[in-house]
């Protein structure tokens, strides 16, 4: 895909993602690997508002060297990067039910969405919670550093999740289906839920833990 299609898609699911209200005001920040470097949604834009040439470019070395300044969450996207060398994409976003999460107190952090369905294994994998610090601070970096590169995605504590993907659609979609299981892992909170079995997540994972999702 050529750096201006991937612009334009970059435009059509963030629009997506904003319109369906995964994302509001200005909260949320998208990032995509092109083969000189990065394209990031400019800081303070509004997902659904987003113009192609104006979205940020990144070199290799994520100096800014083109369209409008990029997201201040730079550090947290860069580390994904790093520590997840077939990374493609990074989606951050602020919604509602993986935000809830992020603020429970009694969550495991090294496990904090349990497998109750099957999509949530092959698309998103085991999710680990970080430490609060405020956006656009340059320790998320090194938090997500100090993962390991073990995590596709992470919620962030008191602030959202963030997840890594071969490319754009698989880092949206998995995004969405985290959000998805959020939501059901709230709805179900007050009754006695069935997670899948350690065999069931071995089983699912056997396909998929080896590649890039
Ligand atoms: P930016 O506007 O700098 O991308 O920050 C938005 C955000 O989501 C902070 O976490």
């Amino acid at each position: 895909m050529s750096e201006r299609e991937l612009r334009e898609e970059m435009v059509r699911y963030c629009r997506s993602l904003f319109e369906r209200g995964f994302s509001v005001g200005t909260a949320g920040n998208v990032s995509a690997r092109v083969a000189d470097g990065f394209l990031m949604t400019p800081t303070n834009s509004c997902l659904g508002f987003l113009e192609p040439e104006r979205i940020s470019k990144l070199d290799k070395d994520w100096n800014h060297v083109g369209g409008d300044k990029p997201s201040k969450e730079v550090f947290l996207h860069r580390a994904f990067y790093e520590t997840r060398p077939a990374t493609g994409a990074v989606v951050h976003l602020h919604c509602t039910h993986c935000t809830a999460l992020s603020c429970l107190a009694d969550l495991d952090d090294a496990d904090c969405v349990e497998p109750i369905t099957p999509y949530v294994v092959m698309r998103v994998g085991k999710v680990a919670r970080v430490p609060y610090v405020k956006p656009g601070d340059p320790r998320s970096g090194d938090l997500i550093r100090g993962l390991d590169g073990r995590h596709a995605a992470v919620l962030l504590a008191n602030h959202g999740p963030v997840v890594a993907g071969k490319d754009l659609t698989s880092a949206v979609y998995a995004s969405e289906e985290l959000e998805e299981t959020a939501k059901l892992l709230l709805m179900l909170r007050p009754f006695k839920t069935q997670r899948l079995t350690d065999t069931q997540v071995e089983e699912l994972e056997a396909g998929y833990a080896r590649q890039m999702r």
